[in-house]
């Protein structure tokens, strides 16, 4: 989905865009993967009860397009876990700020989430949720940092594997902001080294 781009009419908007040292992913690259996940996730899902688990916040606004391509009944659920401060850098220790509502024994569970970095984070969930009993945990992330992996984790649906970068844009954060960019970028080091 299309969003605004940074332009000179707003003064504030166009200064994030002095932050960015390059677009990696525009949006049509970004919305043909996505359609192609969808239809992946679509033909492998055929008969099961789908529940999508997507990771807050930086997964909102993929999985808010994903899940309207995937062509079966399904249900959404977010968890928010956190392992990074303001920082670019991961602390290593995954917090459980906000659990899934319900139960889910017996689910066919994909979770959603917008980029794997060591791997910690989604290696984490996997494992709880498959500790609840789910009858399946699958992982689909749209990106990946294969080169930063720290734990042994492969995402089961990977949009695009990018080289070690820190990536801002659609729903990618630094310190909670740029999500809202239409396309995925390089932040400029300056941006966040002190
Ligand atoms: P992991 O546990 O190290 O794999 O970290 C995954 C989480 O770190 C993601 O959900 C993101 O929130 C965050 N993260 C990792 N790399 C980036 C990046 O380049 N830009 C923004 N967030 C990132
Ligand atoms: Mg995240």
């Amino acid at each position: 989905m299309s969003g605004c781009e940074p332009s000179a009419t707003s003064p504030a908007w166009a200064g994030l865009e002095e932050n960015i040292q390059e677009r990696l992913l525009d949006t049509a690259t970004i919305e043909a993967k996505v359609s192609d996940l969808a239809a992946d996730i679509s033909r492998d899902y055929q008969g099961q009860d789908l529940l999508l688990v997507g990771v807050l916040c930086g997964s909102f606004v993929f999985l808010a397009d994903l899940m309207r391509r995937i062509c079966l009944p399904l249900q959404v659920e977010f968890v928010c876990l956190s392992s990074y401060g303001s920082g670019t850098e991961s602390s290593g220790q995954i917090r459980m700020l906000k659990d899934l509502a319900g139960p889910v024994a017996g689910r066919h569970i994909l979770i959603v989430e917008d980029i794997t970095d060591s791997g910690r984070t989604l290696k984490y969930l996997v494992e709880l949720l498959r500790g609840r009993g789910a009858a399946s945990v699958r992982t689909c992330c749209l990106l990946d940092k294969p080169s930063r992996r720290e734990v042994d984790f492969a995402p089961d649906y990977c949009g695009f594997e990018i080289p070690d970068a820190f990536v801002v844009g659609y729903g990618l954060d630094f310190a909670n902001l740029y999500r809202n960019l239409p396309y995925v970028a390089v932040l400029k080091p300056e941006a966040y080294e002190p």
